[in-house]
């Protein structure tokens, strides 16, 4: 087991941090928002559905945790122009950013290469590439006035080594983990960490999606990773970057 797997967060380990968190509405991103609140993070909380947002936020705010921000953008849709209002506005509201985890991201359908539509394959890289690229570039000067800013991108196995009928999905990933390593190459000697993320197999409706036959109750649940995503966003990592992780044994 990775040092970073069992991480023991204090309470405080994200006290006054400002945190964006991207599919916090569900599955991983849900837990990992909580969770960052519950140390003591400002989240903000963005993703496409605004009802499972709200139900984040109240969550939080129901714990006694700082209380969140909302914003609700499909990152299908969304332009650059999106992108940067909104770097501009949490400079305007929170002078900084502390931490980003991209972690939204579809699956797309899992079918042969061969059969692979470009409508499929343009939405799968628009949410999982382009919005990342755009919505990165856009809070970089956000990113910057922070003393130790944390950029999580998340990863999958198939974004190491591919696999049958996971085309694009497998190949956004490959670029997921791509656009890490040119980041992190290119602040290398700065105030900014870039690392990734595989969450590994776990009990979300993506899994289920993807392995729809599966039991279920034997997988990791989000809350089982969070010692690896607590670690990186923390100032723990403060001196990591460039690195691309799992967050499960295997
Ligand atoms: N679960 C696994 O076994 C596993 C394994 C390897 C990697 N991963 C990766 O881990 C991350 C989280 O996965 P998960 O299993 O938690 O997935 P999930 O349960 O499907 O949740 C994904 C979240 O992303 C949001 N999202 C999707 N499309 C969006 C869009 N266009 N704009 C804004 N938000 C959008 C979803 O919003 P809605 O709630 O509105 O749909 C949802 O909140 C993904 O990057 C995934 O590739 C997961």
């Amino acid at each position: 087991m990775q040092h970073y797997q069992n991480y023991q967060a204090p309470a405080d380990a994200l006290a006054n941090k400002v945190i964006l968190v991207t599919g916090a509405g569900d599955g991983i991103g849900r837990v990992a928002a909580i969770t960052y609140a519950q140390h003591g993070a400002t989240v903000i909380l963005l993703g496409r559905t605004t009802k499972k947002l709200e139900a984040v936020y109240d969550e939080i705010v129901a714990a006694g945790y700082p209380e969140p921000a909302i914003v609700p953008l499909d990152m299908k849709g969304a332009t650059e122009t999106n992108y940067q209002d909104m770097g501009a506005t949490i400079i305007d509201q929170f002078g900084r950013l502390d931490g980003l985890l991209h972690n939204a991201s579809i699956l797309g359908i899992l079918s042969p290469f061969a059969h692979i539509d470009l409508p499929t394959w343009n939405d799968i890289m628009q949410v999982n590439v382009t919005a990342q690229f755009l919505m990165t570039k856009a809070l970089l000067p956000a990113l910057m006035k922070a003393p130790a800013a944390s950029v999580i991108f998340t990863s999958s196995g198939v974004g190491r080594k591919g696999r049958a009928h996971w085309g694009p999905y497998a190949v956004s990933k490959f670029a997921t983990e791509g656009m890490a390593q040119v980041l992190a190459d290119e602040y290398e000697n700065s105030s900014l960490r870039v690392n990734v993320i595989n969450p590994g197999a776990t009990r979300t409706g993506m899994r289920s999606r993807a392995y729809p036959a599966e039991d279920a109750s034997l997988l990791k649940t989000p809350a089982d990773l969070m010692p690896t995503y607590l670690y990186f966003m923390s100032d723990e990592s403060k001196n990591t970057t460039g690195e691309s992780v799992d967050a499960q044994t295997r």
